[in-house]
């Protein structure tokens, strides 16, 4: 369910034509629906209602400080991976005590900049790590609230780039020998122990293997409270998959039903760490046709390019293409490509898509998640605005990019100046 619809042959985001968007600010950009974010952010959050939990947004999906303060009022929280998104997440105004911290390369400075600020707890990744919280959090004569990751070795079933809970995969702390680091967490001064957390994977469309690492995380829990060390949190993740073409994922109560099922009797409170879920289909990339070429192939090139979303590139991800104004119109096969100097820098490769000539409007579906928030600079393009749409108004919520930008911070010794 989104709020991208036809009016008159014209598409909306909620009451404002996009048409008339693009026209005040340019083109490309991402462009957020509230009430969309609103709905996916309580239809996920309400499916654990019944049970303490704290429905903890990833930030790394989309991390405009906008978003993250609409989850924020919404009453939940943020998982961040580095400190720059713990910055974003304070810029944010988002509770330091909703605030979880994921990655398996954390610096003595975050985790410094984490402490100071007080969040909830770090979920840690390796012995090493947990030393180096614990020299950290000595220096600064406070304790840290730490977690660890385990890695359940469950297979999520999803695109391998994504798939983060096998035992070959890097992240997390092998099941079997992760009671030794706990014991060994509970005996440094600085560190209170206080979770258990397991992510498997991104665009997850089953509930099968969340609830087979579920079932192993229990297990786990079982033996450390045999182990005299009881937890207050169980951090599981996100994962949770959308619809890009003919995906089936779970709804999110389904999903809840699940995992509620499989975590009777536990008494702790849940974290969540949903991003695509909630993201994914409440934003859109549009972008105009510059030109359009036949040779062997048909192509649309458009003024968005792989810099500006790097899914299609990267994971071979299908996005929808729409035309923002006469959807009816005849569908061609075609490629749609970007302006970059790179054969991979496609939107869309063979596809089906509206025939579409110079000036018209495209609409990139599904791109709220992972598309911001990936993008970059290459090939020198600034990044685009990201605007946010309540009922009939549109707010800017990053401007775009000027070429100063670009240049910000790169200086021309003094050897070069010379001539
Ligand atoms: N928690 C942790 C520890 C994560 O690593 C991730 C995603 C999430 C939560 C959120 O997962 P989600 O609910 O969004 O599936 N760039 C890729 C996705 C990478 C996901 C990385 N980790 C893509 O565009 O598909």
């Amino acid at each position: 369910m989104h709020h991208f619809t036809y009016l008159n042959d014209s598409m909306f985001c909620e009451e404002v034509a996009v048409a008339e968007i693009a026209r005040e600010v340019g083109t490309p950009f991402y462009l957020y629906s509230t009430a969309t974010l609103t709905q996916h952010f309580k239809a996920f959050d309400s499916a654990f209602a019944d049970i303490p939990h704290i429905t903890c947004f990833a930030a790394k999906a989309c991390s405009n400080i906008a978003i993250l303060r609409l989850f924020g009022s919404l009453g939940g929280g943020t998982d961040i991976v580095s400190g720059g998104e713990l910055f974003r997440a304070r810029s944010a105004g988002v509770d330091p005590k909703r605030i979880v911290y994921s990655g398996v390369g954390k610096t003595a400075e975050e985790i410094r900049y984490a402490l100071e600020t007080g969040i909830l707890m770090f979920n840690a990744e390796s012995e090493q790590e947990l030393n180096l919280i614990q020299a950290v959090a000595a220096e600064m004569n406070v304790m840290a609230p730490v977690s660890f990751r385990v890695n359940p070795d469950v297979d999520p079933k999803t695109h391998a780039y994504i798939s983060t809970g096998l035992a070959k995969n890097k992240f997390g702390i092998p099941i079997e020998s992760a009671i030794e680091v706990y014991r060994l967490a509970k005996q440094m001064a600085n560190i209170e122990v206080v979770g258990v957390s397991c992510h498997i994977g991104s665009q997850l469309t089953q509930v099968a293997p969340f609830v087979e690492s579920l079932a192993k995380v229990k297990l786990f829990i079982g033996m450390l409270k045999d182990a005299g060390i009881t937890i207050a949190y169980l951090d599981l993740g996100g994962g949770l998959g959308i619809q890009y073409k003919d995906e089936e994922p779970p709804h999110p109560e389904a999903y809840g039903q699940a995992i509620k099922k499989e975590l009777a009797g536990l008494d702790c409170t849940l974290i969540l760490e949903p991003g695509r879920v909630i993201v994914g289909n409440a934003g859109v990339l549009i972008t105009k046709v510059l030109y359009t070429k036949e040779g062997k192939k048909k192509f649309i090139i458009v003024d968005a390019g792989m810099n500006d979303l790097a899914r299609p590139s990267l994971y071979d991800a299908h996005h929808s293409i729409q035309a923002v104004t006469n959807p009816g119109r005849e569908k061609v096969v075609a490629d749609v490509v970007g302006p970059i100097c790179e054969t991979g820098d496609f939107l869309a490769r063979e596809k089906q898509v509206p025939a579409a000539v110079s000036d018209d409007l495209l609409a990139v579906m599904s791109a709220g998640a992972y598309g911001f928030s990936m993008s970059s600079n290459y090939n020198s393009r600034p990044r685009v605005a990201e605007v946010l749409v309540k009922h009939d108004q549109f707010h800017v919520i990053r401007a775009r990019e000027e070429y100063e930008t670009l240049i910000q911070g790169e200086m021309i010794p003094d050897f070069l100046k010379e001539r």
